[in-house]
Parts: structure tokens; C-alpha cells; sequence
């Protein structure tokens, strides 16, 4: 595997290549991001990884500085799957000037749910995509589901920029109890990794309420919500929305049975976990 920093030598490596699949991290991989791996293998050749910890979609009071930044594991996790180029450049490499040009998504997706709580962060997110698809220029590009409203953003996004990269839906990837890989787990305590997959298990009792035809979509949120708080979490959101434009559903869109998610963020302690799954 070649490890590349600068956008020059990146564009040298990968000149002529038609049918780059990529993977874009902030690195601290786990099962989830080396999932990922395989299926852009299976979508393209050669995979390139990305390894960049973007300052833009932090909020100002949000864990940049800690975020675990595990760079030699995670060479050695890259090199086992067969990722020709890992792109890893410094701050100053990506971002040699300040970035003043921006991507906003609409408001009507970037400011919900994520958008909502962590305002800019979708700006952040669609910022970096942008530069980095320029940069590796893939014909596809994988995304978790585990990041559901960011893979949606960004699908519209590639979708209306006519951009030549197509979005791949990867599914999340869970711990046996449930609970979905995520680099910030590792802030959580014993007590609080025993108690995390209850989130998971709130969304599967949301989903199966709904199922079973549940007659008021929004008491059922606020019954998730308390039921979360009961047991010491901090929750921001969870929202039952349509698949299509994760906007609420109608009554009478949810009787037809309208394809639907049930999202969540919560805090536990001082770590926020978000999940989701699909009805
Ligand atoms: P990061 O959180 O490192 O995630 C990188 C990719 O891995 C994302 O597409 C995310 O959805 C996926 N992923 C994380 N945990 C997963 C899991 N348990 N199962 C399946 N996929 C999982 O998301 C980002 O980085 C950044 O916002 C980025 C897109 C790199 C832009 O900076």
C-alpha cells in the first residue's frame, strides 16, 4: 500500500485510473470502516482509503483535539485489505489556505436531526467530500449506513453536481450486542459499553411499535426518549422519518406505508452515540 499526503502526488499515483473505488475515514478504524473496504473492492479496483480528521465539521466545542487518531494500527488494518492507496494528508496539505469556499447543503436536509445539534457540520462534511472526490476522483465511493442522514446528503449531493462518482450504501456494522462500531466508543466507560446497546434496543422497540401500527408517531418518539432518560441518557433526537427525504411522515402517508427510518443521537456521559435503523 502507498501512503500519500500531498493532493500532487496523489493525482500522480492515480493518473489513468478509471475505476477507483474509495473510502473516505477519519481513521481509529474498526470491522465497520474495514467493511467498507470490501465492499469498494468489490466495486471498483484499485481501493483508496482516505485518512483525514476534518477540522470543518467539528463545532468549536466538539472533540477535535481528542479525537483518537491511530494511525500505524491503522496502516497495518489497510494493508490486510488490499487498499492500494491510503491518502493522508496533514491539515496543511488539504487545506494549504483557508477554505472559503464552501458546499452547503439545503436546509431542509443539512439542518435536521445531526444538522440541528451540530450546526455547520454538514457544510463540513460536503466541504471535505468535495475536495477529496476531486482529488481521488473515484468512479464510486462507499458510505455506512451508520451515518444515514450524512450518506443521504451526500448521495444528493453527487446526485445534483452531476458529479461523476457514484454512492454506495454500505450496511452498519454491529457488535454482537448490538451496538454499531464507532470510532467514539472508545471514550465510553466499562459501565457505559455494558449500557450502550440500549440505544440499539430503543430503536428496535420504535421499529416494531411502528410495525405493529402504532397510532401516534410523535408519542412513540417521546416514549423512546424518556425511556432512554430513565436509564441516564442524554437524548437529542429520536425521530421516525421517511427513508425517500428523512422528512416526518404523514398520517396518511405513514397507513400507506411509506418506507421509514428511526433515528437517534444520545449522549451517555460525556460520549454522543447515534444509531438508526430501518422499518
Ligand atoms: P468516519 O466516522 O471515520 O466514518 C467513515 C465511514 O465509515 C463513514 O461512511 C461511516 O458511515 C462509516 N462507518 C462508521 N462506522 C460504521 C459502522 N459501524 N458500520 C458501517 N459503516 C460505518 O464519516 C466520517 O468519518 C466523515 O464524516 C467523512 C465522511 C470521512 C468526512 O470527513
Amino acid at each position: 500500500m502507498k501512503i500519500i499526503s500531498t493532493i500532487d502526488e496523489l493525482r500522480d499515483q492515480l493518473r489513468g485510473q478509471l475505476r477507483t473505488a474509495f473510502v473516505p475515514t477519519m481513521g481509529n478504524l474498526h470491522e465497520g470502516h474495514l467493511s467498507l473496504m470490501r465492499l469498494a473492492r468489490r466495486h471498483g479496483d484499485p481501493v483508496v482509503a482516505s485518512i483525514f480528521v476534518n477540522r470543518l465539521q467539528f463545532g468549536p466545542n466538539e472533540d477535535f483535539d481528542k479525537y483518537p487518531r491511530t494511525f500505524e494500527a491503522d496502516v497495518a488494518k489497510l494493508e490486510k485489505e488490499g487498499v492500494y492507496v491510503l491518502f493522508a494528508p496533514t491539515e496543511r496539505d488539504l487545506y494549504p489556505e483557508p477554505q472559503e469556499y464552501r458546499v452547503q447543503p439545503p436546509d431542509d436536509l443539512g439542518n435536521i436531526l445531526e444538522g440541528e445539534f451540530r450546526p455547520g457540520f454538514f457544510n463540513g462534511v460536503c466541504t471535505v467530500v468535495t475536495k477529496l472526490f476531486s482529488c481521488v476522483q473515484p468512479r464510486v465511493a462507499v458510505f455506512g449506513k451508520k451515518d444515514y442522514q450524512q450518506l443521504m446528503i451526500v448521495r444528493n449531493m453527487a446526485r445534483q453536481f452531476a458529479l461523476p462518482t457514484e454512492i454506495i450504501g454500505a450496511e452498519t456494522f454491529r457488535a454482537e450486542d448490538g451496538l454499531a462500531l464507532s470510532s467514539r466508543n472508545g471514550y465510553l466507560s466499562t459501565a457505559e459499553r455494558t449500557e450502550a446497546p440500549f440505544l440499539y434496543q430503543t430503536l428496535q422497540y420504535v421499529a416494531e411499535q411502528t410495525r405493529a401500527g402504532h397510532a401516534d408517531l410523535a408519542a412513540l418518539e417521546r416514549d423512546a426518549m424518556e425511556r432512554l432518560a430513565a436509564r441516564g441518557w442524554q437524548p437529542d433526537y429520536v425521530s421516525i422519518r421517511k427513508r425517500m427525504n428523512l422528512q416526518a411522515p404523514g398520517r396518511e402517508e405513514y397507513e400507506a406505508g411509506a418506507p421509514l427510518v428511526v433515528l437517534t443521537a444520545a449522549k451517555l456521559g460525556a460520549t454522543r452515540l447515534i444509531d438508526n435503523l430501518e422499518i
